[in-house]
């Protein structure tokens, strides 16, 4: 099944292996440069059939770092259209992470922000508990973040939601002690998030949205109550990816072969869309048995893509699945 075709609102992946986001901090105000072609062509050309660039600030604020890519200002367009254009060569769908990172942010000479002015530990400042006009100006950032990658070319965005960053401040108990509409209502943010990034994002293309399925926290998010959320929310988005954690400074669990799948399986059971399961999947055998046994629809493999750019190539030979080979590399396709 890993490569077997899906299509997801009239978007048609070649197979069911994503590359995730993953943070290269190699940008400077946010652009998007050589490093980013070759990291991301390279999976392209090893037959990943979807790529989500890593987490694009929609405000510099919304940096984790001084260094994360950007897509809060239109200089980042071509940069990133180019990049986009040379994946989609190779067959890629090809979408972007517009993403905040909320109190978790580390960008110098900015005031931080969140739902609630409590900092992740010490190391990070105090964030700036935003009111209610500074939220909705957010809201709109990432209106402008979606058109902008729609001129980019990108096939679909991305709205991060998980690990803690500040969509995720809004939706976890732990972090949002707001007494307002934004207090009571834990998803009323990221509602107004996609409705706007619906609005600005060209009509037919899709939106997934990021979550993390269990915040290993007591008080925090699990399945049950994020999916009694998302559920108020499955007009706004076509697809679900599950991660967990980073909400909480302390939190505890183990990482092993799958460990997230089982937040995967329950949200998918539970909300009913095409979802994409993601940690330590790496296996190509055991991914290909998480989609037999209906716990996903897509598998994202993420460090071992990054140790691997030709995991996709790799993953087909083990399963013993004819794909097509980049044709200057045909001479490799029968080494084992
Ligand atoms: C270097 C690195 C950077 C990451 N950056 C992001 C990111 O930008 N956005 C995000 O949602 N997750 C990010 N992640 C998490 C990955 O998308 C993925 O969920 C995680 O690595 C678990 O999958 P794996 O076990 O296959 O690596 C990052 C992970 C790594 C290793």
């Amino acid at each position: 099944m890993l490569f077997d075709p899906i299509e997801i609102k009239n978007l048609k992946f070649k197979n069911r292996i994503v590359m995730p986001p993953m943070c290269q901090y190699q940008a400077i105000d946010g652009v998007a440069n050589n490093w980013h072609m070759m990291h991301y062509a390279a999976r392209a050309v090893g037959q990943v059939g979807t790529i989500i660039f890593e987490a694009s600030a929609i405000e510099t604020r919304g940096r984790i770092s001084m260094n994360d890519l950007g897509i809060w200002d239109d200089k980042h367009i071509n940069p990133l259209g180019s990049i986009v254009k040379e994946c989609q060569k190779y067959g890629a769908k090809v979408g972007i992470q517009l993403a905040h990172a909320g109190r978790k942010s580390r960008v110098l000479d900015e005031t931080i922000v969140a739902p609630t002015a409590t900092a992740f530990n010490d190391t990070f400042s105090i964030p700036h508990e935003l009111t209610i006009s500074e939220i909705k100006e957010i809201i709109i950032k990432f209106g402008k973040a979606a058109k902008r990658a729609e001129l980019a070319g990108f096939d679909f965005v991305e709205i991060h939601g998980a690990h803690g960053y500040l969509i995720n401040e809004f939706l976890s108990p732990v972090t949002n002690l707001r007494g307002d509409e934004y207090g009571k209502n834990k998803e009323l943010f990221l509602k107004e998030v996609l409705e706007e990034v619906k609005s600005c994002f060209q009509n037919e293309k899709p939106v997934f949205l990021r979550v993390s399925g269990e915040e290993y926290h007591e008080n925090g998010n699990h399945p049950e109550s994020l999916s009694a959320m998302l559920s108020k929310l499955s007009e706004y988005f076509d697809a679900l990816h599950v991660s967990s954690g980073g909400i909480y400074e302390k939190e505890k669990y183990n990482i092993f072969p799958a460990y997230q799948l089982e937040y995967a399986e329950k949200l998918k059971h539970i909300l009913h869309k095409p979802t994409i399961a993601v940690g330590r999947l790496e296996n190509p055998e055991l991914a290909e048995n998480a989609l037999i046994a209906g716990k996903a629809d897509m598998i994202a493999i993420g460090k071992g893509m990054l140790s691997d750019p030709h995991w996709a190539l790799h993953a087909a030979r083990k399963l013993g699945v004819d794909i097509e080979w980049p044709e200057s590399y045909l001479r490799a396709k029968g080494l084992v």
